[in-house]
This record gives C-alpha cells, structure tokens and sequence, in this order.
C-alpha cells in the first residue's frame, strides 16, 4: 500500500513560522481537492522507481510533487505499523525539509488486517497521529550557545481527506501532545525539576486544563501523618507534597455515574537512595524516578482536554530522595497515614513509602472506586521483563479486564504478575507491623506491591503498575529520541476512557 503526500510548497505557506517549536505536529483538517499532481499519478512513478518496495514505513521522494510513503501489504497493516510509519515519514520530511504537505492514500485502507479483524480507520488514523507527535519531539530547551545542533523540528502541518482517519489524526495528536508534556517534564533536570518546581507546574497546567488542583504541603503532611512521604522527603531543600489534579465535569456518562477513577504517581524529582546510597552510577538518570506521576499528569492533560464524561483525579507523590542531617535512615521505624508502621530496612526502596501515604490518602478523602498507581518502582521488573512492558498486579478481575483493553488500545504493553498472601507476609516486621523490603533479595517488583498492598481499602479495586523498564530510552527508536518516552500516559487516558462504557468481561482473578 501507498500514501502519497503531497509537497504543499506551491501554496505559499511552506515554513511561514519557522523557529523552534519542537513537538508541534499541527492538523490543518480537510484539504479540498486532490492534490495538484494526480494522487493515482504520484503512486505510478512510485512503483516504477526500482527498489521502491513501499514496505511499511518506506518513504521515496517524488521530486518536486511530493513523496511516497510505504505502507507494507494491506494485511500487514495495523496501529502499530501505521504509528511507526508515521514516524518514519517526519524523519523523511525534516531530511527533506517539507513542513507542510496532504497525505492521500493511493489504495483505499483495507477493512481487515490478514488475520481477518476488522480495521478501524479511526483507530489507525489515531496511531498515525501518534506517530507524527511522538516523532516530532526532542528536547530542547537547554540546547545553549554552544549547541551544533539541528535546530529542533518545525512545525509539521498534514491536510488528510478521509474523515474517519483524519478524525483518528486528530485523538492521536491530542494524545502525542499529552505524552510530549510528559517527556518535556521528565528531560526537565533535577536542579530545576524539584517537588516545589512540581507544585507550581501542577498549578499552572490545572489553571490551564481547568481542573482542581489541591495541594497538602509539607505542614499538613505532618498534621496527617504522612510518616513516608515526610521521612523519604525530609533532608531534600525542596520540601515535599501531595499534588491533587480533579477532573469533576458536568456531564457524566451513564455508565460512569458512580464511577471515580482515582490515579496516583511516584514523583521522586532525583532518587540518590538516600543513605542507602545508589553506587556505581546507579544515581545517572535518576531523574526519571518521576515519571510515573508524569505520566499521570500527562493522563489527566488528555482527560481534560478530550472532556472525558467520566470522573477521574490524579494524585502525585513528590519528593526528592537526598542525603544530609536530617535524612531518614535505616532502622528508622516510622508511622504511614493510615498508622501502619514500617521499619526502614532500605532507604532506596522510597518509592513505596510516598505511594502508601498517597494511596492512604486517596481512599481516606477521595472515595475513589478504582485506583490505579504508576510507579519506577523496581529494577527488579526490569530484570523479569526487560524493556518491552511494565510489570502490573491487580486482584480485580474488572479492573484487570478494563487495564488489558487499555493496554490493547494504546499499544502500551502490561504484563500481569502474582501477588499471593505469602508475598505480603513476606514484609512483615519483627520491630514494626512491615519492613519496606525484605533483606532476602528476592521478588523485588513483587515486594513492591505487596508493601503497597498495606495501603489500599481492600474494597476498592486496585492495580499497580511498575514502569521501571519503560519510562526511558538509552538509545533512540523509530519513535523516541534518547530520553524519556512518556510510557503510561495512552494507557491511563484509554484506561479512563474505557469508563465512560459499561466494563468488558471480567478477566479471571
Ligand atoms: N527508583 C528505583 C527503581 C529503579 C531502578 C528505577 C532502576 C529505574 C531504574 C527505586 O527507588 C529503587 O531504588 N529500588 C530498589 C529497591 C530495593 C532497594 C528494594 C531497586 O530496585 O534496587
Ligand atoms: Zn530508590
Ligand atoms: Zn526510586
């Protein structure tokens, strides 16, 4: 299969903003007419140009008309491949410096893939829309005086003439521009990027989303006795928070009237592991230990602005986890929000003690009726399962089955792990009611959740989601530059989505 794009050079308009907007994939809507070059035309020279094998992603330029995108065969086609193909095509218009250009399709896009599943064009229009936004992207915002770099991309504007997939463009543009603030946020360094810097972030974005935003600050921590949050907080010159994000709009859906979604992110600014310190260079990249609570914040960017009839509230964890006189130490044993108390065995294993004081909040003074909560928790999920997916637990067979179908529907992959009785006695403590982790090393991402466990109602439906593989890239991809991929936003915003509709099967527990 083809797509052609049509160069939009003749209209005058090519490049008209320059400067440095990276991230900016705009949509300009329906195109009119077919192009100047007949589509049907372009696609000819194309397949007559030896070599070009319009392999999914393979892009050949048609001199002055435009360029040919490659597509693969039509049974091959999928989200998946169309978002990578997209990709592929900023990465070929910014060599050929095309900013603006009108996709046509030269074969109309086939109803099923080659398995027989039926194609959604909205869905695939929605992966291409993806692809342009999440390839589109770097971070630029230190390039200094001494930079040799390309300037960042421009502008990207794409005229599409088919409704379902332009309207699919648009969602997925939406959502690339949620996962792009999440990136920004994530490559924002520590210096800058502090629990205070969080707060005023926070602020601004709700003003601007117009949602809620409360904030229970250092002083009310204490007053609630947030023992972790305070503790793993404390010797950083940045104090820590609780941020909470409301998407309470007027109108519901049927389906979600008594639902409430509650989403909560470990948003540890830079973790040096406190006195159990990170050695060596286990400390390099740390700033991304905030990206499970950048991901909910992403998440709720695009809740907001796809004015989702369902109610959803994010709520972040914010600390720094730094050394000094006041630090936490091991052997503490400290008192959590909902009077569990924890002997500190650890004091890299932070992020668990900030998520039971948020997750303790969140059921005490949200009435959530499910939560959800995104954490760089383990290296030990990293271990198990690589870069490929995160690692979740849930005991709910609902909450399973809406989380599957989100991850189905983002390309976001999930991979469920147990959590057994034996696996929460397994943090029991001689000195405390737990310990927050076991010094037989083992089943750390399991440790994890199972400490967390402690803090959640057992009748709300809960699920935890260990995203230590995936908030990164060391090395570029067909999507990502090096740096932070905004992995957990798609899956958060489908998963609040899939509320607004009546839950799918229940999965087995
Ligand atoms: N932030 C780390 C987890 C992590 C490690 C994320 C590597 C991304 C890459 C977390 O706070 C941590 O240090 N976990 C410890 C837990 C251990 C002390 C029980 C770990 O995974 O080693
Ligand atoms: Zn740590
Ligand atoms: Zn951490």
């Amino acid at each position: 299969m083809i797509a052609c794009l049509a160069d939009a050079r003749g209209r005058g308009d090519r490049g008209a903003r320059g400067g440095r907007s990276a991230g900016r994939a705009r949509f300009t809507g329906r195109s009119g007419e077919a192009g100047e070059a007949p589509v049907s035309a372009l696609a000819e020279r194309a397949r007559a140009v030896p070599g070009f094998k319009a392999e999914s992603g393979e892009t050949l330029p048609l001199g002055r008309e435009g360029v040919a995108l490659g597509l693969g065969k039509g049974g091959s086609l999928s989200p998946s491949t169309m978002r990578t193909a997209a990709a592929k095509l900023v990465r070929a218009l910014d060599r050929m410096s095309l900013h603006k250009v009108r996709l046509f399709f030269a074969d109309p896009l086939p109803l099923r893939d080659g398995k027989g599943t039926p194609l959604d064009p909205a869905l695939l229009g929605r992966a291409f829309g993806e692809g342009l936004a999440l390839a589109n992207w770097r971070f630029d915002a230190f390039d200094g005086s001494a930079s040799k770099r390309t300037p960042a991309q421009r502008p990207l504007s794409i005229g599409i003439d088919d409704a379902d997939f332009r309207a699919g463009v648009e969602h997925g543009l939406l959502l690339g521009e949620a996962v792009n603030l999440t990136r920004r946020l994530g490559a924002t360094p520590p210096n800058i990027c502090h629990p205070e810097w969080v707060v005023r972030t926070s602020r601004r974005l709700a003003r601007e989303l117009g949602l809620r935003c409360r904030v229970v600050d250092f002083r009310s921590a204490e007053r609630m006795g947030m023992g972790g949050l305070l503790s793993v907080g404390r010797a950083s010159a940045s104090k820590p928070a609780i941020v909470v994000l409301e998407h309470a709009p007027r109108t519901i859906a049927p389906a979600a009237r008594r639902e409430h979604l509650v989403l909560v992110g470990k948003t540890i600014t830079f973790d040096t592991g406190g006195y159990s310190l990170k050695v060596n260079n286990g400390m390099k990249g740390m700033k991304y230990d905030k990206m499970g609570g950048m991901a909910v914040l992403g998440a709720m960017h695009a809740i907001a602005r796809r004015r989702l009839p369902v109610r959803v509230t994010g709520v972040l964890a914010v600390a720094e986890n730094m050394v000094g006189g006041d630090a936490y130490r091991p052997d503490d044993i400290i008192t959590l929000h909902n009077g569990v108390t924890v002997e500190v065995t650890n004091t890299d294993a932070e992020g668990r003690l900030v998520l039971a004081d948020a997750l303790s909040y969140a059921c005490r003074h949200l009435a959530p009726t499910a939560i959800v909560d995104m954490a760089t928790l383990t290296g030990g999920v990293v271990v198990a399962l690589g870069h490929f997916c995160a690692g979740y637990f849930c005991g709910d067979p609902t909450l399973t089955s809406r989380l599957e179908q989100a991850s189905c529907e983002s390309g976001e992959r999930i991979w469920r792990l147990p959590l057994w009785p034996e696996h929460r006695d397994f943090m029991r403590g001689d000195h405390a009611d737990l310990i927050n982790s076991n010094p037989q090393r083992s089943a750390h991402p399991i440790q994890g959740a199972a400490f967390l466990s402690y803090f959640v109602e057992e009748s709300v439906p809960w699920a935890h989601i260990d995203i230590a593989g995936m908030d990164s890239v060391e090395h570029p991809t067909d999507l990502f530059v090096t740096g932070p991929t905004g992995y957990g936003v798609r899956l958060l915003a489908d998963l609040a989505e899939g509320f607004t509709q009546r839950a799918p099967r229940a999965a087995s527990a």
